[in-house]
């Protein structure tokens, strides 16, 4: 049985507040986790909370940051690096398609963040909008994630489970270390299933549905 990665990227939501709500409903020790790894990344104000909550409930949640500063600690304001991110989060996210179009983050870019997060012990997460898009060669896990699929995009259009799991391949067979390629895009409760049910798909990285406590465990129960 392959394992399975679940991740959720609330991207920039939620207070302390609004993720202790989440954790209360979030009742994943009733769920039967066998291969399934979950994964949550927050905003980065959320992670010695979460940390310490997740500690105290025992609950089997990895944390992963949204994105790495590409230098080293010093003087580069409002970075956060990799050396600080490694006291909570054993992930970061690399090269969403928001970041790519939001912040004109480049390849270039995107291969110092990847180098970052392994100098400081980090699994990037990388993104890819398609399967002839450069990975960097340290590459594991790749998130497979056309902009278009998003639920946020104008008219999100999502591919089928048989089309994902064909570029699943050729990213496979294309990137030489890569090992897990996830789906993200418009995953549901309902959806979920068919995709990870895929030989080629290894997990899936959910958005907005993420955001709902009861939706993201049903998706985790449902994968
Ligand atoms: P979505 O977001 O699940 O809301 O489509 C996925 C993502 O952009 O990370």
């Amino acid at each position: 049985m392959k394992d399975i990665l679940i991740i959720a990227n609330w991207k920039s939501n939620k207070t302390i507040n609004e993720a202790r709500n989440w954790l209360d409903e979030f009742n994943i020790s009733d769920v039967n986790l066998n291969n399934k790894e979950v994964i949550v990344c927050p905003p980065f104000t959320l992670l010695g909370f979460l940390k310490k909550e997740i500690e105290q409930r025992g609950l089997l949640v990895k944390l992963g940051a949204q994105d790495i500063s590409p230098f080293e600690e010093g003087a580069h304001t409002g970075d956060i690096n990799g050396k600080q991110i490694k006291e909570f989060a054993e992930y970061v996210l690399v090269g969403h398609s928001e970041r790519r179009s939001k912040y004109s983050e480049s390849d270039e870019m995107l291969l110092r963040k990847v180098e970052m997060a392994k100098r400081y012990g980090l699994e990037p997460l990388f993104f890819t909008p398609n399967e002839t898009s450069p990975i960097p060669e340290s590459v594991k896990t790749i998130v497979y994630e056309p902009p278009f699929s998003i639920s946020t995009s104008p008219n999100p259009t999502i591919e089928s489970p048989e089309d994902v799991n064909e570029v699943a391949k050729k990213i496979k067979e294309n990137g030489e270390g890569v090992q897990c390629v996830l789906y993200g895009g418009s995953v549901t409760p309902q959806n979920v299933n068919s995709f990870v049910s895929m030989e080629n798909i290894d997990g899936v990285l959910v958005g907005g549905e993420s955001l709902d406590a009861s939706s993201f465990l049903q998706i985790v129960q449902n994968a």
